[in-house]
Protein backbone atom coordinates (compact mmCIF):
# COMPACT_ATOMS: atom_id res chain seq x y z
CA UNK A 1 0.00 0.00 0.00
CA UNK A 2 1.25 3.35 -1.04
CA UNK A 3 1.05 6.18 1.35
CA UNK A 4 2.05 10.08 1.23
CA UNK A 5 0.65 13.27 2.49
CA UNK A 6 -0.93 16.26 1.10
CA UNK A 7 -2.08 19.42 1.77
CA UNK A 8 -4.57 20.35 -1.22
CA UNK A 9 -7.50 21.75 -0.66
CA UNK A 10 -10.60 18.93 -0.37
CA UNK A 11 -11.88 19.46 -3.88
CA UNK A 12 -8.29 18.64 -5.17
CA UNK A 13 -7.55 15.47 -4.04
CA UNK A 14 -7.83 12.56 -6.42
CA UNK A 15 -9.11 9.59 -4.18
CA UNK A 16 -12.06 7.38 -4.76
CA UNK A 17 -13.31 8.20 -0.95
CA UNK A 18 -12.51 11.09 1.74
CA UNK A 19 -12.90 9.90 5.34
CA UNK A 20 -13.11 13.01 8.20
CA UNK A 21 -13.03 12.62 11.89
CA UNK A 22 -16.22 14.85 13.58
CA UNK A 23 -16.12 15.59 16.94
CA UNK A 24 -19.30 15.18 19.57
CA UNK A 25 -21.89 18.54 19.05
CA UNK A 26 -20.04 19.29 15.57
CA UNK A 27 -22.48 21.64 14.13
CA UNK A 28 -22.34 21.45 9.79
CA UNK A 29 -22.26 25.18 9.53
CA UNK A 30 -18.93 26.66 9.60
CA UNK A 31 -14.89 25.14 8.76
CA UNK A 32 -14.45 22.04 7.17
CA UNK A 33 -17.86 20.62 7.29
CA UNK A 34 -19.61 22.93 6.11
CA UNK A 35 -17.86 23.07 2.75
CA UNK A 36 -17.86 18.73 3.13
CA UNK A 37 -21.60 19.27 3.36
CA UNK A 38 -22.10 21.61 0.49
CA UNK A 39 -20.57 18.77 -1.50
CA UNK A 40 -22.99 16.42 -0.49
CA UNK A 41 -25.60 18.43 -1.13
CA UNK A 42 -26.92 18.82 2.29
CA UNK A 43 -26.65 15.79 3.66
CA UNK A 44 -24.23 15.74 6.34
CA UNK A 45 -26.92 18.57 8.26
CA UNK A 46 -29.77 16.34 7.33
CA UNK A 47 -28.23 13.05 9.27
CA UNK A 48 -26.95 15.52 12.19
CA UNK A 49 -30.48 16.54 12.41
CA UNK A 50 -31.77 13.50 11.93
CA UNK A 51 -29.66 12.32 15.30
CA UNK A 52 -28.46 9.43 12.99
CA UNK A 53 -25.19 10.37 13.32
CA UNK A 54 -23.90 12.17 16.48
CA UNK A 55 -20.05 11.64 16.04
CA UNK A 56 -20.10 9.30 19.53
CA UNK A 57 -16.86 7.39 19.58
CA UNK A 58 -17.56 4.89 16.56
CA UNK A 59 -20.01 5.89 14.76
CA UNK A 60 -20.11 6.25 10.86
CA UNK A 61 -22.36 7.77 8.20
CA UNK A 62 -21.12 7.17 4.51
CA UNK A 63 -22.90 9.33 1.55
CA UNK A 64 -22.37 8.79 -2.18
CA UNK A 65 -21.45 11.99 -3.75
CA UNK A 66 -23.77 13.52 -6.70
CA UNK A 67 -21.97 16.80 -6.92
CA UNK A 68 -19.15 18.11 -8.69
CA UNK A 69 -17.55 20.00 -5.90
CA UNK A 70 -15.27 17.11 -5.25
CA UNK A 71 -13.30 14.44 -6.86
CA UNK A 72 -13.95 12.01 -4.34
CA UNK A 73 -17.50 10.00 -5.10
CA UNK A 74 -17.84 8.89 -1.40
CA UNK A 75 -17.51 10.59 2.06
CA UNK A 76 -17.16 8.73 5.17
CA UNK A 77 -17.97 10.47 8.84
CA UNK A 78 -16.43 8.78 11.74
CA UNK A 79 -17.28 9.74 14.79
CA UNK A 80 -14.56 10.62 17.80
CA UNK A 81 -16.49 11.70 20.87
CA UNK A 82 -14.90 14.45 22.60
CA UNK A 83 -12.37 16.58 20.70
CA UNK A 84 -10.62 17.30 24.18
CA UNK A 85 -9.90 13.54 24.13
CA UNK A 86 -8.95 12.88 20.84
CA UNK A 87 -4.85 12.17 21.14
CA UNK A 88 -3.00 9.77 19.59
CA UNK A 89 -4.96 6.35 20.59
CA UNK A 90 -7.82 7.83 19.16
CA UNK A 91 -6.55 8.77 16.14
CA UNK A 92 -4.82 5.29 15.05
CA UNK A 93 -8.48 4.15 16.08
CA UNK A 94 -10.24 6.45 13.74
CA UNK A 95 -7.80 5.97 10.86
CA UNK A 96 -8.27 1.93 11.47
CA UNK A 97 -12.39 2.47 11.27
CA UNK A 98 -11.66 4.50 7.87
CA UNK A 99 -9.82 1.71 6.62
CA UNK A 100 -11.73 -1.19 7.73
CA UNK A 101 -15.48 0.52 6.53
CA UNK A 102 -13.67 1.72 3.14
CA UNK A 103 -11.99 -1.99 2.40
CA UNK A 104 -15.70 -3.80 2.77
CA UNK A 105 -16.82 -1.16 0.13
CA UNK A 106 -14.13 -2.07 -2.18
CA UNK A 107 -13.07 1.57 -2.22
CA UNK A 108 -8.94 1.65 -3.64
CA UNK A 109 -7.50 4.94 -2.55
CA UNK A 110 -8.92 6.67 0.08
CA UNK A 111 -8.09 10.27 1.60
CA UNK A 112 -8.28 10.61 5.98
CA UNK A 113 -8.64 14.21 7.23
CA UNK A 114 -7.53 13.56 10.91
CA UNK A 115 -8.36 17.08 11.87
CA UNK A 116 -6.16 16.69 15.06
CA UNK A 117 -3.67 19.81 16.17
CA UNK A 118 -0.02 19.71 16.62
CA UNK A 119 2.81 18.27 15.41
CA UNK A 120 1.89 16.94 11.61
CA UNK A 121 4.57 14.67 11.36
CA UNK A 122 3.41 12.69 14.08
CA UNK A 123 -0.38 13.18 13.25
CA UNK A 124 0.32 11.62 10.11
CA UNK A 125 2.37 8.81 10.97
CA UNK A 126 -0.42 7.69 13.97
CA UNK A 127 -2.91 8.41 11.03
CA UNK A 128 -0.79 5.70 8.75
CA UNK A 129 -0.36 3.81 11.56
CA UNK A 130 -3.79 3.11 12.57
CA UNK A 131 -4.50 2.99 9.15
CA UNK A 132 -2.30 -0.02 8.54
CA UNK A 133 -3.14 -1.90 11.68
CA UNK A 134 -7.07 -1.52 10.78
CA UNK A 135 -6.05 -3.78 7.44
CA UNK A 136 -4.67 -6.74 9.57
CA UNK A 137 -6.92 -9.97 9.14
CA UNK A 138 -6.18 -13.10 10.61
CA UNK A 139 -7.79 -15.23 7.56
CA UNK A 140 -4.76 -16.66 6.25
CA UNK A 141 -5.94 -20.29 5.96
CA UNK A 142 -9.13 -19.33 5.02
CA UNK A 143 -10.13 -20.77 1.72
CA UNK A 144 -13.47 -18.94 1.88
CA UNK A 145 -14.43 -15.72 2.84
CA UNK A 146 -11.08 -14.38 3.01
CA UNK A 147 -11.08 -11.00 3.09
CA UNK A 148 -9.19 -10.44 -0.54
CA UNK A 149 -10.24 -6.47 -1.26
CA UNK A 150 -6.79 -4.34 -1.05
CA UNK A 151 -6.74 -0.94 -0.38
CA UNK A 152 -3.77 0.97 -2.61
CA UNK A 153 -2.76 4.15 -1.80
CA UNK A 154 -3.78 6.36 1.47
CA UNK A 155 -3.18 10.01 1.96
CA UNK A 156 -2.99 12.24 5.04
CA UNK A 157 -4.42 15.50 4.31
CA UNK A 158 -4.16 18.38 6.49
CA UNK A 159 -5.12 21.55 4.14
CA UNK A 160 -2.17 24.02 4.51
CA UNK A 161 0.21 21.82 5.89
CA UNK A 162 3.96 21.09 4.98
CA UNK A 163 3.65 18.33 2.73
CA UNK A 164 7.04 17.45 2.88
CA UNK A 165 6.45 17.05 6.99
CA UNK A 166 3.34 14.77 6.32
CA UNK A 167 5.15 12.49 3.61
CA UNK A 168 8.03 11.97 6.18
CA UNK A 169 5.40 10.90 9.49
CA UNK A 170 3.07 8.61 6.98
CA UNK A 171 6.17 6.97 5.77
CA UNK A 172 7.27 6.82 8.83
CA UNK A 173 4.00 5.68 9.82
CA UNK A 174 4.08 2.70 7.22
CA UNK A 175 7.55 1.09 8.51
CA UNK A 176 6.18 1.36 12.13
CA UNK A 177 2.15 0.14 10.57
CA UNK A 178 4.46 -3.35 8.78
CA UNK A 179 6.03 -3.93 11.65
CA UNK A 180 3.26 -4.05 14.04
CA UNK A 181 1.44 -6.21 11.30
CA UNK A 182 4.46 -8.76 10.81
CA UNK A 183 4.13 -8.89 14.82
CA UNK A 184 0.70 -10.28 14.79
CA UNK A 185 1.42 -11.91 11.69
CA UNK A 186 3.78 -14.25 13.57
CA UNK A 187 1.97 -14.00 16.80
CA UNK A 188 -1.32 -15.82 14.73
CA UNK A 189 0.67 -18.45 13.33
CA UNK A 190 -0.40 -21.78 14.75
CA UNK A 191 2.18 -23.59 16.63
CA UNK A 192 2.89 -26.25 13.63
CA UNK A 193 4.13 -23.31 10.98
CA UNK A 194 6.08 -20.97 14.07
CA UNK A 195 8.29 -23.86 15.56
CA UNK A 196 11.40 -22.04 17.11
CA UNK A 197 13.51 -23.18 14.11
CA UNK A 198 10.77 -21.24 11.91
CA UNK A 199 10.92 -18.24 14.09
CA UNK A 200 14.74 -18.12 13.29
CA UNK A 201 14.26 -18.21 10.15
CA UNK A 202 12.10 -15.37 10.12
CA UNK A 203 14.32 -13.63 12.24
CA UNK A 204 17.64 -14.11 9.68
CA UNK A 205 15.49 -13.41 7.41
CA UNK A 206 14.44 -9.64 8.90
CA UNK A 207 18.12 -9.34 9.42
CA UNK A 208 19.25 -9.73 6.01
CA UNK A 209 16.31 -7.70 3.98
CA UNK A 210 16.57 -4.63 6.52
CA UNK A 211 20.44 -5.24 7.82
CA UNK A 212 20.83 -6.22 11.29
CA UNK A 213 23.27 -8.60 12.60
CA UNK A 214 21.75 -11.77 13.20
CA UNK A 215 23.24 -14.84 15.59
CA UNK A 216 20.86 -18.19 16.23
CA UNK A 217 21.83 -20.02 18.91
CA UNK A 218 21.28 -23.76 19.11
CA UNK A 219 20.85 -26.38 22.00
CA UNK A 220 24.86 -27.43 21.31
CA UNK A 221 25.07 -23.80 22.18
CA UNK A 222 23.38 -23.45 24.71
CA UNK A 223 24.65 -26.27 26.56
CA UNK A 224 27.84 -24.99 26.71
CA UNK A 225 26.83 -21.54 28.03
CA UNK A 226 25.16 -23.69 30.83
CA UNK A 227 21.74 -22.48 29.72
CA UNK A 228 19.64 -25.04 31.95
CA UNK A 229 16.45 -23.16 32.92
CA UNK A 230 15.78 -22.54 29.52
CA UNK A 231 16.80 -26.19 28.14
CA UNK A 232 14.64 -27.41 31.09
CA UNK A 233 11.74 -26.16 29.34
CA UNK A 234 12.39 -27.78 25.73
CA UNK A 235 13.53 -30.75 26.91
CA UNK A 236 10.20 -32.56 26.74
CA UNK A 237 9.73 -31.17 23.36
CA UNK A 238 10.57 -32.50 19.83
CA UNK A 239 11.71 -29.55 18.44
CA UNK A 240 14.96 -27.56 19.47
CA UNK A 241 15.41 -24.47 20.27
CA UNK A 242 16.53 -21.58 19.50
CA UNK A 243 17.97 -18.23 21.52
CA UNK A 244 17.96 -15.18 18.39
CA UNK A 245 20.02 -12.63 18.67
CA UNK A 246 19.21 -9.58 16.17
CA UNK A 247 21.50 -6.49 16.94
CA UNK A 248 20.95 -2.82 15.33
CA UNK A 249 24.36 -0.63 15.37
CA UNK A 250 23.83 2.64 14.52
CA UNK A 251 26.44 4.11 11.56
CA UNK A 252 26.37 6.96 13.61
CA UNK A 253 26.86 6.47 17.04
CA UNK A 254 25.60 9.27 19.91
CA UNK A 255 27.84 8.13 22.39
CA UNK A 256 30.21 6.03 23.34
CA UNK A 257 29.86 5.34 26.66
CA UNK A 258 28.85 1.29 25.91
CA UNK A 259 25.19 1.83 26.99
CA UNK A 260 23.25 -0.71 25.28
CA UNK A 261 19.59 -1.43 25.34
CA UNK A 262 18.07 -4.78 25.24
CA UNK A 263 14.83 -6.33 24.17
CA UNK A 264 13.99 -9.62 25.33
CA UNK A 265 10.78 -11.45 24.34
CA UNK A 266 9.65 -14.54 25.81
CA UNK A 267 8.86 -16.85 22.78
CA UNK A 268 7.05 -20.26 23.67
CA UNK A 269 5.68 -21.10 20.11
CA UNK A 270 2.96 -23.64 21.96
CA UNK A 271 2.46 -23.46 25.71
CA UNK A 272 0.69 -27.21 26.40
CA UNK A 273 1.79 -26.35 30.36
CA UNK A 274 4.45 -29.79 30.20
CA UNK A 275 4.17 -31.92 32.45
CA UNK A 276 1.42 -29.55 34.82
CA UNK A 277 -0.62 -29.72 31.38
CA UNK A 278 -2.94 -27.08 31.33
CA UNK A 279 -7.02 -27.82 31.14
CA UNK A 280 -8.20 -28.35 27.40
CA UNK A 281 -10.33 -25.33 26.77
CA UNK A 282 -8.90 -22.68 25.02
CA UNK A 283 -5.87 -23.99 25.01
CA UNK A 284 -5.44 -23.24 20.88
CA UNK A 285 -5.12 -19.49 22.12
CA UNK A 286 -1.57 -20.73 23.35
CA UNK A 287 0.06 -20.71 20.01
CA UNK A 288 0.42 -16.88 20.89
CA UNK A 289 3.15 -17.58 23.56
CA UNK A 290 5.55 -16.14 21.47
CA UNK A 291 4.10 -12.86 21.59
CA UNK A 292 7.07 -11.44 23.06
CA UNK A 293 9.34 -12.64 21.20
CA UNK A 294 7.43 -11.30 17.80
CA UNK A 295 7.28 -8.29 19.82
CA UNK A 296 11.00 -7.93 19.44
CA UNK A 297 11.34 -9.23 16.16
CA UNK A 298 8.89 -6.85 14.66
CA UNK A 299 10.23 -3.66 16.97
CA UNK A 300 13.65 -4.99 15.42
CA UNK A 301 12.34 -4.88 12.32
CA UNK A 302 11.33 -1.04 12.51
CA UNK A 303 14.33 0.14 13.84
CA UNK A 304 16.45 -0.93 11.34
CA UNK A 305 14.83 1.16 9.37
CA UNK A 306 13.92 4.56 11.44
CA UNK A 307 17.93 3.80 12.31
CA UNK A 308 18.30 5.79 15.70
CA UNK A 309 21.52 6.86 16.91
CA UNK A 310 21.79 4.13 19.62
CA UNK A 311 22.70 0.56 19.44
CA UNK A 312 19.50 -2.20 20.35
CA UNK A 313 20.10 -5.99 21.00
CA UNK A 314 16.77 -7.80 20.61
CA UNK A 315 17.08 -11.32 22.76
CA UNK A 316 14.57 -14.30 21.73
CA UNK A 317 14.60 -17.40 23.47
CA UNK A 318 12.22 -19.84 21.78
CA UNK A 319 11.24 -23.66 22.23
CA UNK A 320 8.08 -25.29 22.73
CA UNK A 321 6.76 -26.40 26.59
CA UNK A 322 5.24 -30.14 25.63
CA UNK A 323 4.92 -33.04 28.05
CA UNK A 324 7.20 -36.63 27.15
CA UNK A 325 8.74 -38.72 28.87
CA UNK A 326 11.96 -36.72 28.48
CA UNK A 327 10.07 -33.34 30.10
CA UNK A 328 11.07 -31.67 33.41
CA UNK A 329 9.17 -32.44 36.10
CA UNK A 330 7.21 -31.09 39.24
CA UNK A 331 10.07 -31.21 41.67
CA UNK A 332 12.89 -31.17 39.31
CA UNK A 333 15.97 -28.85 40.00
CA UNK A 334 17.11 -26.67 37.44
CA UNK A 335 20.71 -24.71 36.87
CA UNK A 336 20.43 -21.70 35.12
CA UNK A 337 23.28 -19.97 32.83
CA UNK A 338 24.33 -17.60 36.14
CA UNK A 339 24.48 -20.77 38.26
CA UNK A 340 21.55 -20.09 40.23
CA UNK A 341 19.24 -23.10 40.67
CA UNK A 342 15.76 -23.05 40.11
CA UNK A 343 13.03 -25.77 41.58
CA UNK A 344 10.27 -26.29 39.03
CA UNK A 345 7.14 -26.56 40.75
CA UNK A 346 4.56 -25.88 38.10
CA UNK A 347 5.83 -27.10 34.70
CA UNK A 348 3.47 -24.43 33.16
CA UNK A 349 5.58 -21.42 34.47
CA UNK A 350 7.67 -21.84 32.24
CA UNK A 351 8.42 -18.24 30.13
CA UNK A 352 10.07 -17.06 33.02
CA UNK A 353 12.64 -20.40 32.98
CA UNK A 354 13.55 -19.46 29.42
CA UNK A 355 13.06 -15.25 30.12
CA UNK A 356 15.98 -16.15 32.95
CA UNK A 357 18.90 -17.42 31.20
CA UNK A 358 17.89 -14.74 27.86
CA UNK A 359 18.21 -12.02 30.23
CA UNK A 360 21.19 -13.26 31.33
CA UNK A 361 22.41 -13.72 28.14
CA UNK A 362 22.01 -10.42 27.21
CA UNK A 363 23.64 -9.20 30.61
CA UNK A 364 26.81 -11.19 28.73
CA UNK A 365 26.29 -9.22 25.26
CA UNK A 366 27.02 -5.95 27.14
CA UNK A 367 23.53 -4.96 27.65
CA UNK A 368 23.41 -1.92 29.88
CA UNK A 369 19.13 -1.38 30.20
CA UNK A 370 16.49 -4.12 29.72
CA UNK A 371 13.02 -4.48 28.86
CA UNK A 372 11.50 -8.03 28.66
CA UNK A 373 8.35 -8.59 27.13
CA UNK A 374 6.27 -11.70 27.93
CA UNK A 375 2.79 -13.34 28.02
CA UNK A 376 4.00 -14.51 31.12
CA UNK A 377 0.67 -14.76 33.53
CA UNK A 378 -2.68 -15.27 33.38
CA UNK A 379 -2.92 -13.38 36.40
CA UNK A 380 -2.48 -10.19 34.73
CA UNK A 381 -5.99 -10.62 32.83
CA UNK A 382 -7.46 -10.65 36.70
CA UNK A 383 -5.76 -7.58 37.82
CA UNK A 384 -5.80 -5.43 34.65
CA UNK A 385 -8.49 -6.95 32.09
CA UNK A 386 -7.37 -6.05 28.62
CA UNK A 387 -6.72 -2.12 28.79
CA UNK A 388 -3.27 -1.38 30.46
CA UNK A 389 -0.31 -3.70 29.88
CA UNK A 390 1.38 -4.69 33.25
CA UNK A 391 4.79 -3.03 33.63
CA UNK A 392 7.44 -3.64 36.86
CA UNK A 393 10.98 -3.44 37.40
CA UNK A 394 13.76 -1.96 39.14
CA UNK A 395 14.68 1.32 37.50
CA UNK A 396 11.49 4.19 38.16
CA UNK A 397 13.18 6.60 35.72
CA UNK A 398 13.52 3.53 33.01
CA UNK A 399 9.74 2.82 33.76
CA UNK A 400 8.03 6.51 34.06
CA UNK A 401 10.22 6.79 30.59
CA UNK A 402 8.65 3.80 29.05
CA UNK A 403 5.08 5.09 30.15
CA UNK A 404 5.41 8.54 29.07
CA UNK A 405 6.37 6.56 25.61
CA UNK A 406 3.25 4.84 25.82
CA UNK A 407 0.98 7.97 26.40
CA UNK A 408 3.13 9.41 23.07
CA UNK A 409 1.83 6.74 21.27
CA UNK A 410 -1.79 6.00 22.94
CA UNK A 411 -0.40 2.39 24.65
CA UNK A 412 -1.56 2.30 28.44
CA UNK A 413 0.83 0.72 30.70
CA UNK A 414 0.23 0.37 34.46
CA UNK A 415 2.80 -0.24 37.27
CA UNK A 416 2.60 -2.91 39.82
CA UNK A 417 4.84 -2.84 42.62
CA UNK A 418 7.60 -5.14 42.73
CA UNK A 419 9.31 -4.48 46.76
CA UNK A 420 12.07 -6.98 48.02
CA UNK A 421 9.02 -8.71 50.31
CA UNK A 422 7.61 -10.46 47.46
CA UNK A 423 10.77 -12.32 46.76
CA UNK A 424 9.79 -14.40 49.54
CA UNK A 425 7.10 -15.98 47.65
CA UNK A 426 9.61 -17.19 45.39
CA UNK A 427 12.16 -19.27 48.29
CA UNK A 428 12.57 -23.05 47.63
CA UNK A 429 13.18 -25.58 50.43
CA UNK A 430 15.72 -27.10 48.33
CA UNK A 431 17.33 -24.80 45.90
CA UNK A 432 17.97 -20.77 45.67
CA UNK A 433 14.30 -20.07 44.18
CA UNK A 434 11.30 -21.75 42.90
CA UNK A 435 9.55 -21.06 39.99
CA UNK A 436 6.28 -20.34 41.27
CA UNK A 437 5.12 -17.94 43.95
CA UNK A 438 1.75 -19.85 45.12
CA UNK A 439 -1.72 -18.30 44.41
CA UNK A 440 -1.49 -14.18 45.55
CA UNK A 441 0.13 -11.83 43.05
CA UNK A 442 0.84 -14.01 40.65
CA UNK A 443 2.44 -11.30 38.24
CA UNK A 444 4.49 -9.73 40.34
CA UNK A 445 5.66 -12.96 42.00
CA UNK A 446 6.65 -13.92 38.71
CA UNK A 447 8.58 -10.35 37.72
CA UNK A 448 10.29 -11.16 40.82
CA UNK A 449 11.74 -14.63 40.14
CA UNK A 450 12.71 -12.52 36.38
CA UNK A 451 14.40 -9.39 39.07
CA UNK A 452 16.85 -12.57 40.13
CA UNK A 453 18.44 -12.62 36.84
CA UNK A 454 17.87 -9.21 35.86
CA UNK A 455 20.01 -8.59 38.74
CA UNK A 456 21.45 -4.75 38.90
CA UNK A 457 21.11 -4.14 35.62
CA UNK A 458 18.08 -0.90 34.71
CA UNK A 459 15.41 -3.58 33.90
CA UNK A 460 11.53 -3.30 33.28
CA UNK A 461 9.53 -6.03 32.41
CA UNK A 462 6.02 -6.17 30.11
CA UNK A 463 3.16 -8.75 31.22
CA UNK A 464 1.95 -8.70 27.73
CA UNK A 465 -0.51 -11.85 28.48
CA UNK A 466 -4.02 -9.30 28.90
CA UNK A 467 -3.09 -7.33 26.27
CA UNK A 468 -1.63 -8.95 23.49
CA UNK A 469 -4.73 -10.73 22.02
CA UNK A 470 -7.98 -8.95 21.18
CA UNK A 471 -11.50 -10.29 21.24
CA UNK A 472 -13.73 -9.70 20.08
CA UNK A 473 -13.11 -7.83 16.85
CA UNK A 474 -14.11 -3.55 16.86
CA UNK A 475 -14.51 -1.19 13.85
CA UNK A 476 -10.74 -0.53 13.91
CA UNK A 477 -9.05 -3.73 14.12
CA UNK A 478 -9.86 -7.56 13.62
CA UNK A 479 -10.21 -9.78 16.26
CA UNK A 480 -6.53 -11.65 17.48
CA UNK A 481 -2.98 -10.60 17.60
CA UNK A 482 -2.71 -6.63 18.71
CA UNK A 483 0.52 -5.75 18.17
CA UNK A 484 0.83 -4.32 21.53
CA UNK A 485 4.18 -2.38 22.97
CA UNK A 486 5.57 -2.62 19.02
CA UNK A 487 5.33 1.50 18.99
CA UNK A 488 5.89 2.17 22.39
CA UNK A 489 9.04 0.22 22.25
CA UNK A 490 10.12 2.45 18.96
CA UNK A 491 9.01 5.45 20.56
CA UNK A 492 10.72 4.69 23.62
CA UNK A 493 14.33 3.94 21.44
CA UNK A 494 13.89 6.97 19.91
CA UNK A 495 13.04 9.08 22.58
CA UNK A 496 16.17 7.59 24.24
CA UNK A 497 17.89 8.47 21.45
CA UNK A 498 17.34 12.18 21.15
N1 LIG B 1 1.60 -18.60 28.90
C1 LIG B 1 1.06 -18.67 30.20
C2 LIG B 1 0.37 -17.38 30.63
C3 LIG B 1 -0.86 -17.00 29.87
C4 LIG B 1 -2.10 -17.38 30.32
C5 LIG B 1 -0.78 -16.21 28.77
C6 LIG B 1 -3.23 -16.99 29.64
C7 LIG B 1 -1.89 -15.82 28.08
C8 LIG B 1 -3.12 -16.21 28.51
C9 LIG B 1 2.14 -18.98 31.22
O1 LIG B 1 3.19 -19.75 30.77
C10 LIG B 1 1.47 -19.73 32.33
O2 LIG B 1 0.95 -20.77 32.07
N2 LIG B 1 1.47 -19.14 33.52
C11 LIG B 1 0.85 -19.75 34.63
C12 LIG B 1 1.74 -19.56 35.81
C13 LIG B 1 1.34 -20.34 37.01
C14 LIG B 1 1.55 -21.83 36.76
C15 LIG B 1 2.15 -19.88 38.17
C16 LIG B 1 -0.49 -19.07 34.85
O3 LIG B 1 -0.59 -17.85 34.67
O4 LIG B 1 -1.44 -19.76 35.17
ZN1 LIG C 1 2.78 -21.83 30.85
ZN1 LIG D 1 3.58 -19.60 28.71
Amino acid sequence: MKVSGSSKALDKIDVQALAVAVFKDEKPNSGLLKSLDQAVGGLIAEVIKAEEFAAKEGETAYFHVAGKDLKARRVLLIGCGDASAYKAAKIAQMAGSATRFLRSKNVKSIGIIPRADGDNEKIAQTVVVGAIMGLFEPDKYRTKDKEKREIDSVIVIAEGADEKVLGRGAERGRIIGESINFTRDLANEPGAYMTPTIMADRAKQVAKEFGLSVDILDQRKMEKLGMGSLLGVARGSDEPPKLIVLKYQPSKFRSSKGELLALVGKGITFDSGGISLKPGENMELMKYDMTGAATVIGTMRAIAQLKPSIPVLGVAPCSENLPSGKATKPGDVLKAMTGKTIEVINTDAEGRLVLADAIAYAKKLGATKIIDLATLTGAVSIALGDVHTAILGTDQELIDQFIAAGKEVGERFWQLPLDDDYTKQIRSDIADIKNVGGKKAGTITAAAFLKEFAEDTPWAHLDIAGTAWADPATPYRSKGPTGVAVRTLIEFIESSAR
